[in-house]
């Protein structure tokens, strides 16, 4: 059996600079089936906001109101107050550890303006800023390698748990096929989001929900699954991420008659309103027919920005249009449509990185989790872009500092390496000897395009039970697969599998939940419920699995500066 003192589960932002933190007493694992610098974080493109005030005078009371009214009110508010706060120094410390941010003539860190935020207060590295930061990340884990240990590519496939303590992971290593247990003092998740189950989306491969299934597997609730960010500006069929940065640089969204049209949905603000608001705007003038060509998209007009600004601030999207659509968007607009890209809900912690395990607030002793994984909750119903680079920084830190204090002065506790080994291995096992006539890929597929159709930007009644019903379905066809690949080494087919597996499970708890919030707010929008209703839905769902079924309860918002006000942009 491997032993750690700490064993964090994912290489993003949030793993390694909780890894950071935790290193410097204890002996820590990184465990990533990506190579850490292949982890998603590096998709983040516009920037990691923070109230530096280096454009115009900014101030964390308003990088925290902004937050809380582009979040619809959800957002627990202490957890927002202590986040914004902290920002200013998290920059200055990235860039410190050797993080390159783009410059103001006069040398101070540049910020651009965002959606949702009231003051330019995105720092940026051009538009490569989550790649920039998790390099800097990354080779300050290889500095302290003597107390780190990175085990890259590693799957993680379940939590040990003894009574209200966790005590370990199982893994297996991808390369050979090997499962192993890891007993740990501390467990951290640090394992992204899952914005794969829907057809169109910005994340990378690796984003299927393996962490919170682990967690929800073992028990635990999740929270606020029905929460799924759409970003505007996904390329067209594609889904991959073309920065808002292009919007806070200055870029129209135009519809088929060339008109830009946020002026109908948000005329304060326009093209820079929060996501939900500007996604929806972009459905809408998609399903009128005033789509570009009769197509399912819509123009992203950068021409009047010039080829220098686009050289200089967006070099990589300029890039990816040509890579993939063959656009250059010096000379042409960009069709783009709304993509899954970001989980606002997750496992439950508190503001400190503790994992909790009901409505009360109760902690799950050596659990810890941090970063799109997590439900701190800053983002409430939507979260506004930059705020996520920001909340893997700062959270990973307190997640790490919080692991420090716990780990300090206890020892390993139970684990029975062979009966955990058993469970994995017979998992596993399960699905090698499967010889059914249902395709994986067909399952994946129906999943993701029922997700997109009926679960996506614009939901009702009707369409969430028939995307329930057809995911029972899937589920059922799931145990009924085949894996053609029976060998061990590099079996990217079986853990491709077993990631399907989250998915599936994960896509019904965001249904189910989304059925059960009658109501509008944030990233989620009943065509049936229109209105926001603060009456009957002012709270934070937490879904649980029980032998009665899935069952959701309420778990309050946390009001502390900001009533909930109307929002209006
Ligand atoms: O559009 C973007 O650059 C994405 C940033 C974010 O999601 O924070």
């Amino acid at each position: 059996m491997i032993q750690h003192d700490v064993v964090i589960v994912g290489a993003g932002l949030a793993g390694m600079r909780c890894a950071l933190e935790a290193c410097r007493e204890l002996d820590v694992a990184v465990l990533t089936k990506v190579y850490p610098s292949r982890s998603h974080s590096g998709a983040a493109q516009g920037g990691i906001a923070a109230s530096l005030g280096n454009s115009e005078p900014d101030s964390w009371e308003e990088h925290m109101y902004d937050t809380i009214k582009g979040g619809d009110f959800l957002s627990d508010q202490d957890a927002v107050e202590e986040y914004v706060k902290a920002a200013p120094r998290v920059i200055y410390e990235l860039e410190h550890m050797g993080c390159i941010f783009s410059r103001t003539p006069d040398g101070k860190i540049a910020q651009r303006s965002f959606g949702g935020h009231s003051k330019p207060r995105a720092c940026f590295s051009a538009d490569r800023t989550g790649h920039a930061i998790l390099h800097a990340l990354h080779e300050q884990l290889m500095k302290n390698a003597k107390s780190v240990k990175i085990y890259n590519e590693w799957y993680m496939h379940s939590l040990i748990v003894d009574g209200d303590r966790c005590n370990g992971v199982v893994v297996s290593n991808i390369q050979t096929g090997e499962v192993e247990v890891i007993q740990a003092k501390a467990v951290v998740f640090a394992t992204g989001g899952y914005g794969r189950v829907f057809k169109i989306t910005s994340n990378a491969f690796a984003s299927t929900a393996d962490g919170v299934m682990a967690a929800f597997e073992v028990g635990l609730p999740l929270e606020d699954p029905e929460f799924v960010q759409f970003h505007p500006s996904g390329l067209y069929r594609q889904g991959i991420l073309f920065s808002e940065a292009a919007r806070g640089e200055g870029a129209y969204l135009l519809n088929g008659n060339g008109e830009r049209f946020m002026e109908t949905y948000a005329p304060s603000r326009m093209e820079l309103a929060p996501r939900d608001i500007v996604a929806r705007a972009e459905q809408s003038e998609i399903d009128a027919g005033r789509g570009v060509d009769g197509e399912n998209c819509i123009n992203l007009d950068l021409r009047h920005l010039g080829k220098e600004r686009i050289m200089e601030r967006l070099p990589q999207i300029r890039q990816l249009g040509i890579d993939f659509l063959g656009i250059d968007c010096i000379t042409d607009c960009l069709p783009i449509q709304p993509t899954a890209h970001y989980s606002m809900g997750g496992i439950p912690t508190d503001k400190f990185g503790h994992v909790i395990s009901d409505e009360n607030g109760t902690r799950v002793n050596g659990f810890f989790a941090a970063g799109e994984c997590a439900c701190v909750s800053v983002h409430g119903g939507n979260r506004l872009g930059t705020n996520s680079l920001l909340e893997a920084v700062v959270f990973g830190e307190r997640a790490g500092k919080s692991v420090l204090e716990y780990a300090a002065g206890i020892d390993y506790g139970n684990v029975n390496e062979g009966q955990e080994k058993a469970k994995v291995l017979k998992k596993f096992e399960d699905v090698y000897q499967r010889d059914g006539s249902e395709s994986y890929n067909d399952i994946r597929d129906e999943m993701k395009e029922i997700m997109m159709s009926h679960c996506g930007v614009f939901r009702d009644e009707e369409k969430l039970k028939v995307c329930i019903e057809t995911l029972k379905g899937l589920q059922e066809k799931f145990k009924k697969g085949k894996v053609t690949d029976k060998g061990k080494l590099f079996n990217t087919e079986i853990y491709e599998v077993l990631e399907l597996g989250n998915m599936l499970g994960m896509a019904l708890l965001i249904a189910t939940a989304a059925l059960e919030r009658k109501e509008s707010r944030g990233g989620h929008f009943r065509t049936d419920f229109p209105k926001r209703d603060d009456a009957n839905f002012l709270h934070h769902s937490m879904i649980f699995d029980t032998p009665d079924g899935l069952v959701i309860k309420k778990k309050s918002v946390v009001i502390t500066k900001h009533q909930p006000a109307e929002r209006t942009y």
